[in-house]
């Protein structure tokens, strides 16, 4: 039998500037660019920021051996010695350490994650997803930013599904604060070339302020549980509570900061966005949104949602996989690698920068039939994608995502809570997508927000 798995080359990405190679063209749009790049280039290619070179992939053979295969040859982007980008914020977090760190920290806090918590999780994100429509009764007919509303939304569940109501007069700095935050590490990131955080600019001034409320929130609130003892039954209750199954040991306070902050930030940027999009496709193809009115309608009869209802809502979770399929929350998986090696004959120098493009990926059309068309039927029937690593939406190997069942839970949830309400309409002309940390439309996406009529209820 002929060997099937394909052999690449690296292609390096013509048009580097001395000095600075691409980092024009790829600052301004990323995404746009790298998916132009693939287009003419192909699946494995070389391109320069500054003096960084980047390797960007865009098949799942080539997915498959960095985030599965080879995991433990390549690691995260950042280096706790020199925090950069993401980890300026999220410390030693689970998203950003890597090695022994990251191992503890996973054996640790998968548990919390585990399916069978979703039920009681899911409680408490529909009961803020009520409180939240109920808000929009005063704005039927209006016109709203429905991305900026999902953000609202998403960190309002992130935020009592965390701490529960502790945090909920804060609720608009921690959303400024973040804002703040993850945009200075995001542009860190993307501009080698930028003034170290020492230089009192007032970016830095204002970076280290946001920076000082948040970690004077988190330390606060650890403190107050352990002061008071008090059992709450939500995140961060489990979180103190953890231990290392091998060691017995939990987490220290520093540590706890770095996760609380990261399940916050990695918990709700990437829901919001998710949904975000999926408002956005519905509103653009209304066969396929009556077909999801009809299923909700159908299914909960008036009722709100509950975790049960899920397994009887195959077309709103087909819906929400296709709408992560065209837009994923994190369109660029990132990696280093940490000796040298080869990946399908690719050759790759200890160090190497990484990116795995999930964008590309999902409408990679070797491997997905009209890959630029939104068909949620894909999903249904247990249909699934030509190749295994070409769906990646909550990354894949040991650093998926370790939210995938809280999200899976929580986008469908609050997809259908709001669609049993409101009919939602697309009030401008175009939306774009950024990458700006995770995969957002740009400038947001204006939608009329009409109330639907009550579904009939049938009489069995
Ligand atoms: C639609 C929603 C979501 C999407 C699309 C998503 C996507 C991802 C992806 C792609 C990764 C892997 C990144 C990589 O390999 O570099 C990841 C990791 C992670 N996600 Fe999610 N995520 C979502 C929701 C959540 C939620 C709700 C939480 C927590 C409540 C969460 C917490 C995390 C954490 C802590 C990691 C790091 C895991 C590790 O490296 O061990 N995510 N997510």
């Amino acid at each position: 039998m002929p060997n099937s798995v394909p052999t690449f080359t690296f292609v390096d990405v013509p048009g580097g500037m001395p000095l600075l190679g691409h980092l024009g063209t790829f600052k301004k749009r990323p995404l746009e660019t790298m998916s132009t790049w693939w287009h003419r280039h192909g699946d494995a290619l070389r391109f320069r920021l500054g003096p960084k070179t980047l390797h960007l992939f865009s098949h799942p053979d080539l997915a498959e051996e960095v985030l599965v295969q080879q995991a433990d040859r390549f690691v995260k982007v950042y280096d706790p010695r020199r925090p950069a980008g993401l980890a300026l914020v999220l410390g030693n977090g689970l998203v950003t350490s890597s090695g022994e760190i990251w191992k503890r920290h996973r054996r640790i806090i998968q548990p919390i994650f585990h399916r069978s918590r979703m039920a009681a999780m899911a409680d408490r994100m529909v009961q803020v997803g009520e409180q939240r429509i109920a808000d929009w009764g005063d704005h039927e007919g209006e016109s709203l930013d429905i991305a900026a509303e999902m953000r609202q939304l998403a960190l309002e569940v992130i935020s009592q599904t965390m701490f529960t109501t502790s945090t909920a007069q804060h609720i608009d700095q921690i959303n400024h604060a973040l804002r703040v935050s993850l945009k200075y590490a995001f542009d860190s990131f993307q501009n080698p070339l930028r003034l170290p955080g020492w230089v009192p600019t007032p970016r830095n001034r204002e970076f280290r302020s946001v920076m000082q409320f948040m970690d004077g929130l988190i330390y606060g609130l650890l403190a107050e549980r352990r002061q008071s003892g008090v059992q709450h039954g939500d995140l961060l209750d489990l979180l103190l509570q953890a231990r290392d199954e091998e060691t017995g040991v939990g987490l220290t306070d520093q540590e706890l900061r770095d996760e609380a902050l990261t399940i916050f930030a990695a918990g709700h940027g990437t829901t919001a966005n998710a949904l975000a999009w999926t408002w956005y496709l519905l509103a653009t193809h209304p066969e396929a949104k009556a077909r999801f009115h009809e299923e909700v309608d159908r299914v909960l009869q008036g009722k709100a949602p509950n975790v049960d209802d899920l397994q009887h809502l195959p077309y709103t979770r087909a819906i929400f996989n296709e709408s992560l399929r065209l837009y994923p929350s994190a369109p660029v998986l990132q990696r280093k690698a940490a000796t040298s090696t080869t990946v399908h004959g690719l050759p790759l120098h200890a160090g190497a920068f990484i990116m795995v493009s999930t964008y590309n990926l999902h409408r990679h059309p070797a491997f997905w039939p009209n890959p630029e068309q939104f068909l949620p039927e894909r999903w249904l029937d247990g249909e699934r994608p030509a190749a295994r690593y070409a769906y990646l939406p909550f990354g894949a190997g040991p650093r998926a995502c370790v939210g995938i069942h809280f999200a899976s839970v929580e986008g469908p949830l609050l997809l259908a809570l709001i669609a049993r309400r409101y009919n939602l309409q697309l009030d401008q002309k175009t939306v774009e997508p950024e990458f700006f940390v995770t995969l957002r439309p740009r400038g947001g996406i204006r939608m009329l927000l009409q109330p639907r009529q009550a579904p009939v209820v049938s009489v069995a």
